[in-house]
């Protein structure tokens, strides 16, 4: 594997937890052989602070010229005054549409080792392994016209639109992971009161018939933000448009109890993006205390989506699992500050570096069930 990968840290936590992301990057390179051309770039607040603007022309052209790019989080307080689109947020979203992937893959997953660090009880949670799959162009977020009304801004107004076709391309990818899954779609929208919503699920109902081996059934939003916390076993594949998959994202963090240990991908345009969901946590920023699982994860997606290796994503995965297994925390993932006996209470860099250790075994241990 050869790749040449953007790294924007961007702000808050996103420093912290991307130099972890990037010492597992050389650390698989080292174990496997594989080749990675690592290109620092700022984004987001950094990149205002450097050059009066949250998407410097130098950043995009690395990344259009990368094969995949990392990305930490970017945004924070200090920028929150600025107008909407000079914010680092801005940076971001302009990144999103250059770089032209419209599918966000969100895996939310309970692990064995962590079932009690999840706010929801263990009968509940057991087994929960679910995909969300976020359209990430479209929707509020980028349709037009968009602005606000009045020399004092007296309204505002947004729009929300789809076309035939971004839903039908959304829709084959969630129908063509669910086929590497548990061949279930549960395809998410509020078509009891939305236009956008209703031509989503007639778009989705017809894509589905190429793909009998899957079940698609559909669900309001507001019932599967509750069935999210209640049966969240009962999902496979969550298909949806941008923001209900944003903010069902967020809540599948319940599912392994802190947001810090979710990953993402964004596939289907020219150049892929990596960034866990958590964001730039600026209250906890620069103490090494923020949860590296959630960028590391990330790596691996990279590995799989980019890299097309899914053996070293597996193994990357099984370090993480193995970690959280033989105890090792950060303090998100200790509920009520009660860390329960056999369990180590780690910062950020001793996470990362735990991951590095584990994959290293599981390495090992598989050559050395391959000389026997
Ligand atoms: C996310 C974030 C972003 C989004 C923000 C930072 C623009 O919340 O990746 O979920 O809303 O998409
Ligand atoms: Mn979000």
């Amino acid at each position: 594997m050869k790749l040449r990968i953007a790294v924007l840290e961007g702000d808050g936590i996103g420093p912290e937890v991307t130099r972890e992301a990037v010492s597992v990057l050389t650390a698989l390179a080292g174990f496997y052989g594989f080749d990675f051309r690592i290109e620092p770039r700022p984004i987001g607040g950094a990149a205002i602070r450097a050059e009066g603007t949250p998407l410097p022309r130098a950043t995009l052209d690395a990344c259009l010229e990368s094969d995949a790019v990392l990305l930490g989080a970017v945004g924070g307080p200090q920028f929150d005054a600025l107008p909407a689109d000079q914010r680092p947020e801005a940076g971001l979203l302009a990144l999103r549409r250059a770089l032209g992937g419209f599918a966000n893959l969100r895996p939310a997953i309970c692990y064995p080792a962590i079932t009690d660090c999840s706010p929801l009880r263990r009968e509940v949670v057991e087994g929960a392994d679910l995909l969300v799959v976020r359209e990430l162009l479209g929707g509020l977020y980028f349709s037009e016209p968009r602005g606000f009304d009045g020399a004092n801004r007296e309204s505002a107004y947004n729009t929300m639109r789809y076309s035939v076709q971004e839903i039908e391309r959304i829709a084959r990818v969630a129908f063509d992971l669910a086929r590497t899954r548990r061949r279930k779609v549960t395809s998410v929208d509020k078509a009891n009161v939305l236009e956008t919503s209703q031509l989503w699920r007639q778009v989705v109902t017809r894509v589905a018939r190429e793909y009998s081996d899957v079940i698609l059934e559909h669900a309001y939003v507001d019932s599967c933000a509750l069935r999210l916390v209640t049966l969240p076993t009962s999902f496979d594949v969550i298909l949806t448009e941008n923001l209900f998959g944003d903010i069902l994202s967020d809540e599948a963090a319940a599912i392994p109890g802190s947001l810090g240990m979710l990953a993402s991908a964004t596939i289907g345009g020219t150049v892929a993006l990596y960034e866990p969901v958590h964001g730039s946590a600026p209250d906890i920023a620069g103490q090494n205390i923020a949860n590296p699982l959630g960028a590391i994860a990330t790596v691996a997606m990279l590995l799989r989506y980019t890299g097309r290796n899914d053996h070293a994503a597996r193994d990357l995965e099984v370090a993480i699992g193995d970690v959280l297994a033989a105890g090792f925390r950060t303090r998100d993932l200790v509920r009520r500050h009660r860390l329960t006996p056999s369990c180590f209470l780690v910062s950020t860099s001793e996470m990362g570096a735990r991951v590095r250790q584990a994959l290293a075994d599981v390495i090992d241990q598989r050559h050395a069930y391959h000389a026997v």
